[in-house]
Formats: C-alpha cells, structure tokens, sequence
C-alpha cells in the first residue's frame, strides 16, 4: 500500500511516496516562481501550483504500481488568499501568506474593530498575512474583481479542489483566515458581516484527516492514479509539519525553519495567549496549538547566500564559523525583509546588518545571519514562555534544519535540546500520515505518529555556549525598538 503526501510549499511543492510502514519510497520537488509586484507583496499563480502536481504526481509514480496508492493527503502553505469567479477561474494571483500589503486593513481591524472583538470571534487578531485582511484589500482596491468572488479557497484547499471537484478546507488551515470561529470549529457569521464574504464563499469544514472526496476522472486520468483514489482534508503546513514531527498531542513543540520559521506548541485544550502575540489555532490531530511565526527564516540565508554572494554552497559558506566563533559574533542581523509576523506584528521592519568593523568577515555576516534568525525565533519562545508554557524541549525540521551548525547556534540561543526525526520531510510526512489515518490504518493522528515517527538524533545544548548567547541575545533585544520609528521613513 502506497500513500502521497503533498507539501504545498512557498519555493515548491514537494511530492511523498510513502509505503505503510512509513517508509519514505520516493521524494520530487517542482519549484515555480514566487512574484514580489511592490515591495512587501508576495504573490503566486495558483495553476503554477496544479501544473507541479500534473507533472510531480507522476513522476512521482515512476517504476511503482499506480493501483497501489491508497490516499492523498496535503499540507500547504497557508493564509493565502485564491478567490475564483463562477466560472470557477481564478481570478487574480493568490496573494500570499508573506504578503504585507495589508497594513491599512489590520488597522481597521485590530483599531477599529478592536482586538477584543476580533478574539472573541477567532481567538486571534489580524495580521498582514491573514486571509480577512486580504478580503478587505481586495474589496477597495479591486472592487470588480471582489463583486465576482463566488469562492474563496486556501493554497492547498485549491488542489484538492483540482484534484477532486470538492470545496473543502480543515480547521488548522482555516483557522489562519481570520474567519473561524477556532475554539467553537464553525465559521464566524460576526467575521463573515465584518469582511463582506457571503457563506456560500466558503468551504465545508473537516477535521484533518476526514476524507473530502475521490479524485475527479479527469484528475485521475491526468495524475496516472486510479479514480477512486480518497484525497484527504490536509491541514495547514505547520499543522502537517507538527504532525510529521510526531508533535501532536498536549505539550509537544516544533520549530520550522523553512522560508517562515515558526514556533508550535501543541496542546490537547484550546488556549489563546491575551495579547495574542501567538496565534490559537486549532491543529490536524483533533486538538489546538499556540504558534509564533516569523516571516523570513531560512528565507533570510538563501537570500543572503544565492542572491547578495551569488552561491549556493552553503556548507563551503558555514565552513569558517569554527566553534570558537560561535556566541562571540559582534554583527547582529535583523531578519525581517518581508516586514514582520510574530511576535512584533511590524509590516514596516526591515532587514538589517549592525555591528560591523574593519574586520568583519564574510563568515561573520553569514553567522550573523543565522543567529538573528535563531534571535527571532526566541522572541517567539519567550512569548510562550511567559505564558507559564514549559517548552523543555522540541523538534526541528525545515529546509535550515539540515545545517549542523544552524542546529547549534539554535539549541544554544533557546538553551534546549533539539530533536531531529528520522524522516525529516516535515509536512509532506505530514500529509501521508494524514491519509493513513483517513484511510483507517491508525484509529487516529495520535496513534499513527506513535507508530511511525521516531527520533534519530538530538542536539543539546551547551551551558557555556548558552550563556554567551544569551548575553548577545539580551543585546539583540535592543536592536529593533531601536530601529522602529525608522523603519516606516525608508518605506
Ligand atoms: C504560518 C505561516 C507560514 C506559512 C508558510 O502562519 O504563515 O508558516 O504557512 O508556508
């Protein structure tokens, strides 16, 4: 028996051939582009999304028995906005998660509206990258198109509707909407009035691991599948991540480094932190999660190694940050270059370097890099810390989780052990373990990652390398409010 997890991801959608023993079969990733109109806009076309999935799908298949797979299960990024007319054609690029063109929209919300309110009817207040907010753009600054609107989907909610001709989302992805009712499961009328979307806009709610329906002839036909193939609701890619992740349940954590980073702490109760610095989402194993996320996380190093030192050699650049090196950088990073998320909600910061000397290396700036990155995350830890949440330890997956010295630097910052899992594909692990769970080969999430994920290797920290970075970190803390009222005079 064969299951596809699918990983809708920001860079590219990453396909997971995976047998029942949890084996990982075969991998294929199919990168598109990702377009930044204005500055801060971060936008994408969802049919370059389905076209990776025509061609990733069965390539995927190659030299394996198509009539083995058994389910599909997707995980996505999440927060985007794809709104199609009723000719079911979509009508404008998905604006995506990392998408700061909002400002005014959050304003109205958060100010006018009140947080209060906004809590009340979600658990959460608006972001930048929230899907209501996008609503509200899109209403005054493209009223045409916004009168149009017959559905409105998620990324990954998209391809399932490719894939099976049903409009359908779960709660973990739908709970970044700002349209959900999180603790209650159902969407807020109150939210819906606020942003002018009408019901029949929106898709019928699953749990994760529900079945929406088998995939559509066409589909079929075109993937090399057969036609009764169950697709799955999918979850959120940090829902799906945790669950690859085995952090599923009361009191796991995961942080991801992928093009965001995020912090996800799982929990079997719904909780919301009251200054809503984390969101209180609900999670694909039947229960909720607090998470901070950052917007550019291993974003920040790709930029900074691909597009400003034009290599993609990324060991041959960590190779100079010897051991000694570490805690004792004194260039500092700021790594919002897409504006920030959690937990400072700042659509106007900025990226920015600090600190240098006449000595300063390149080796210093790339350390430098990291370690604001890891700095950020922090932010977000101790966000959750302060909320009487115990974080003693966590997972770590994402593309930056496969640097042995990015895991360090990490560990130390937060002064916690780091737990990497044998099979590090994060949410595309995710997705399949989902669709075994829909398909009954575990009763539920819980179970099925008891069964399946294990941890092959863990990076503890150093007490002596804890404390220098905590001394750079209390320094680091002091460098954005610092900087904030500059920010929206370099706009
Ligand atoms: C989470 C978030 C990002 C995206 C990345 O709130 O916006 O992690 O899901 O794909």
């Amino acid at each position: 028996m064969l299951y596809i997890g699918i990983d809708l991801g920001t860079s590219a959608t990453k396909f997971l051939l995976v047998d029942e023993a949890g084996e990982v079969r075969n991998t294929v990733t199919k990168e598109y582009p990702l377009s930044f109109p204005q500055p801060g806009w971060s936008e994408q076309a969802p049919a370059d999304w389905w076209t990776a999935c025509l061609e990733g799908i069965p390539e995927l298949l190659r030299g394996f028995d198509p009539s083995e797979v058994c389910g599909i299960g997707l995980g996505g990024q999440m927060h985007g906005l794809v709104a199609l007319d009723k000719d079911d054609q979509v009508l404008r690029p998905a604006i995506l998660w990392n998408d700061g063109r909002t400002a005014k929209q959050v304003d109205y919300l958060n100010e006018t509206i009140g947080r209060e309110t906004l809590s009340k009817y979600t658990a959460n207040i608006a972001f930048a990258g929230f899907t209501a907010p996008k609503l509200l753009w899109m209403r005054e600054n493209e009223p045409e198109l916004f009168a149009r609107i017959e559905k409105i989907m998620l990324p990954k909610d998209y391809i399932v509707y490719c894939l099976t001709g049903v409009h359908a989302t779960d709660y973990s992805d739908a709970s970044g909407m700002l349209l959900l009712d999180v603790e209650h499961k159902c969407w807020s009328k109150e939210m819906c009035e606020i942003c002018g979307v009408q019901e029949h806009w929106l898709a019928k709610l699953h749990e994760s691991w529900q079945a929406v329906g088998p995939l559509k002839p066409e589909a079929a036909k075109a993937l090399g599948l057969p036609e009764n193939v169950p697709v799955c609701a999918g979850a959120g890619d940090n829902a799906a991540a945790a669950v690859g992740t085995g952090t599923v349940g009361a009191g796991g954590c995961n942080i991801s480094l992928g093009t965001s980073g995020t912090i996800f702490i799982s929990s079997d109760k719904f909780g919301v932190d009251p200054n809503n610095a984390l969101h209180a989402f609900a999670h694909a194993d039947g229960g909720y999660h607090l998470m901070g996320c950052m917007l550019s996380a291993a974003s920040c190093n790709k930029w900074w190694c691909e597009d400003i030192l034009k290599t993609d050699d990324y060991p041959a650049e960590q190779a100079d940050i010897t051991p000694e090196k570490l805690g004792r950088n004194h260039v500092f990073f700021l790594p919002y270059l897409m504006g920030e998320r959690s937990p400072i909600n700042d659509t106007n910061a900025r990226g920015a370097f600090i600190g240098m000397t006449m000595d300063t290396s390149r080796a210093d700036l790339v350390q430098a890099v990291l370690e604001g990155v890891s700095f950020a995350i922090r932010d977000s830890f101790e966000v959750a810390k302060s909320l009487g949440v115990s974080i003693p330890r966590s997972n770590i997956c994402g593309g930056g989780s496969k640097s042995p010295l990015w895991k360090t630097i990490l560990a130390n910052v937060l002064g916690i052990p780091l737990d990497i899992v044998k099979t590090e594909q994060g949410p595309g692990y995710g997705a399949a373990i989902l669709a075994m769970v829909s398909c009954g080969d575990y009763p539920t999430v819980e179970a099925a990652c008891k069964a399946l994920v294990s941890v092959k290797d863990t990076v503890e920290p150093d007490p002596e390398l804890t404390a220098r970075y905590e001394a750079r970190y209390q320094q680091f803390r002091q460098i954005y409010p610092a900087c904030k009222s500059l920010f929206p005079n370099l706009l």
